[in-house]
């Protein structure tokens, strides 16, 4: 298995973006899933892992010739007994909000007696709950948990909000992610927290039919792209006077991104930011 890394310095985190960008478009599989993000007090990277060296070396030249500030594409190459283990690897418990503890699978062992825990495992699907987007999202949940009974998680991915949501006393979640793998690692998730109230289900959301009815809560942490030409979709499953959050836009593009989905039944109650990205919390009101 290779590994192949982006990294820069947190004032350059934006030209991560630009590879990511570059990544996505190339049209030869790469998916959001695919890329993990890491950060560490000095710098933020982005890692891939591939079987096909040749796929490696292209990438390195793709992302070489980007003429990116300070970024540093690196290649190595993984033994299969680092590969398999290597996402838990100094993964340690985190806060996703302030009431709920993340911890990774083969982390159980530590001992939080005094915490309210979620125990998630990554493996194929992007949302182990340290990205900002996520924990952007994480705080709209909990804001408006009382007010809130029902949750759609547009693009679950490892269902850490589901699960959240699920924990802060919603009484019916139900999730959906087009990626067959992030729907097995959320289901898995799902039944290690004992969650009862949620279903997980693989589908494009734009197929998804109204059979599944309207909900309190429709949580999108997607990409800016997708929550545009997704929004009258999005709105459709939400009941009036309650919430659709978005999540998932970059700082710079924050100001874009309210004006093109504004719309005359959309109150925006709430914006939110954490390092460069935003998130926006809608009542709608129809
Ligand atoms: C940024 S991740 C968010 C994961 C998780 N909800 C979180 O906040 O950490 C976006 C997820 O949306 C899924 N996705 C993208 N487009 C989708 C679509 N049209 N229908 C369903 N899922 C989609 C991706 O597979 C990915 O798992």
């Amino acid at each position: 298995m290779y590994k192949i890394s982006v990294s820069t310095n947190k004032k350059n985190r934006l030209e991560l973006d630009k590879v990511v960008s570059e990544l996505l478009s190339l049209g030869i599989g790469i998916k959001l899933a695919d890329i993990v993000e890491e950060s560490t007090c000095s710098e933020e990277s982005i890692v891939l892992f591939f079987q096909n060296y040749q796929t490696v070396k292209l990438l390195k030249k793709i992302i070489s010739v980007l003429n990116l500030k300070d970024c540093r594409p690196q290649v190595s190459f993984l033994e299969d007994r680092y590969w398999k283990n290597c996402w838990k690897e100094g993964l340690m418990p985190f806060k996703i909000t302030k009431d709920f503890t993340v911890v990774p699978y083969d982390r159980s062992d530590l001992s939080l007696k005094n915490f309210k825990k979620i125990y998630l495992s990554t493996e194929l699907a992007f949302g182990i709950g340290t990205h900002p987007t996520t924990k952007i999202m994480a705080e709209f949940i909990k804001l408006k948990k009382k007010e809130c009974l029902s949750l759609l998680d547009v693009g679950c991915g490892t269902g850490i909000l589901s699960i959240l949501a699920e924990k802060y006393g919603f009484l019916k979640v139900r999730a959906v992610d087009i990626d067959k793998a992030s729907v097995l690692t959320a289901r898995k998730n799902v039944k290690t927290n004992n969650c009862k109230n949620i279903s997980v289900n693989q589908a494009d959301f734009l197929n998804l039919s109204g059979s599944w009815g309207q909900f309190d809560f429709v949580a999108a942490n997607l990409l800016t792209e997708d929550l545009i030409s997704l929004q009258d979709k999005l709105l459709s499953f939400v009941k009036t006077g309650k919430y659709l959050a978005v999540s998932g836009i970059s700082l710079k593009n924050s100001s874009s991104f309210k004006k093109r989905f504004a719309k005359k039944d959309l109150i925006c109650c709430k914006s939110m930011k954490n390092g460069d990205w935003a998130g926006f919390l809608y009542r709608i009101q129809r």
